[in-house]
């Protein structure tokens, strides 16, 4: 979608750090924004900078995880703005640790918001961005994570996976219809991402420990404003996927490679044993 002027972008996880960034520059692109998240004051009060800043803005308070929410989301974006052509399934959390230390809560929470809220995210929004007939697209936040895996990140790791797969299938069923979807695959961010816990539901109990590795790799990262610029190009060039570094290629090739050595294997007769 080369043109993003007047036209309407739809960004969760809005309130804080890459999602923030992100509406920020959409908002310096001429969009008019709908920001969504489940933190309500620290929405209501960036929602309120960038009105200062002269955006036009509507703030919304959302749970991804839940379908209602999203439902009111479009809803409300639909009636207030008149449309969406960028929607932007931010939204994240993560936790840290050994997969096999992780509870079903740990699991169910980051299955919930990382990879249902997108999935919801598109599927609430996307046969009303196609009825809408005008140009659109999707931007799904994944992560570097949903390439690699490891580190004790395994369980985050599968949840961006689902995301990257998830956006490809989606890509190809929305071509035809002239709605693109990106898979935007951030390095380290220096955001509040470490603290994700604080939008932990109570009634999953308390997060385990586990986010060093994440800390120590954030110390090292990016800032957001940079993962926007990529973003914002991506978008423009319908990239199906946007890397905001190339820090992570030569660990991607390797997998690459360990796939293309199994791939050469499989050609190779079996012979029974
Ligand atoms: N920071 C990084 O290093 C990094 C790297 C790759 C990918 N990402 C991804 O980027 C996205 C944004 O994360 P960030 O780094 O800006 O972290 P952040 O914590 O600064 O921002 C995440 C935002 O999502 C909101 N949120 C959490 N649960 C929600 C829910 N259920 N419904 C609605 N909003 C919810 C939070 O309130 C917060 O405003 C996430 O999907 C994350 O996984 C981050």
């Amino acid at each position: 979608m080369k043109e993003l002027k007047d036209r309407v972008a739809v960004v969760t996880g809005a309130a804080s750090g890459i999602g923030a960034a992100l509406a920020r520059a959409l908002a310096g692109e001429g969009m008019r924004l709908a920001l969504a998240d489940v933190e309500e004051p620290a929405l209501a009060a960036f929602a309120e900078t960038l009105r200062g800043a002269g955006a036009q803005v509507v703030a919304i308070p959302t749970d991804v995880s839940q379908r209602r929410d999203v439902e009111a989301l479009a809803d409300r974006v639909f009636r207030e703005l008149g449309g969406a052509h960028l929607v932007c399934n931010n939204a994240g959390v993560c936790q840290g640790g050994p997969l096999l230390e992780m509870k079903d809560a740990d699991w169910e929470w980051l299955l919930n918001v990382n990879f249902h809220g997108v999935r919801l995210g598109c599927s609430v929004f996307g046969p009303r961005l196609v009825e809408q007939g005008e140009p659109a697209h999707i931007l799904n936040t994944a992560s570097v994570g949903g390439w690699l895996s490891g580190g004790t990140l395994g369980m985050y790791s599968t949840t961006k996976y689902a995301v990257v797969g998830y956006s490809e299938a989606l890509a190809m069923e929305l071509e035809p219809h002239g709605v693109g979807v990106s898979v935007l695959c951030p390095s380290f961010i220096r955001t509040a991402l470490t603290d994700a816990a604080r939008n932990r539901p109570a009634a999953l109990g308390t997060a385990p420990a586990g986010m060093e590795f994440v800390e120590a790799g954030m110390a090292q990262g990016g800032v957001p404003e940079d993962v926007a610029r990529h973003a914002i190009r991506g978008i423009r060039e319908g990239a199906p996927y946007i890397f905001t570094d190339a820090v992570f290629e030569p660990l991607i090739e390797e997998r690459f490679q360990r796939a293309r050595a199994a791939l050469k294997r499989a050609a190779e007769p079996v012979s029974d044993a």
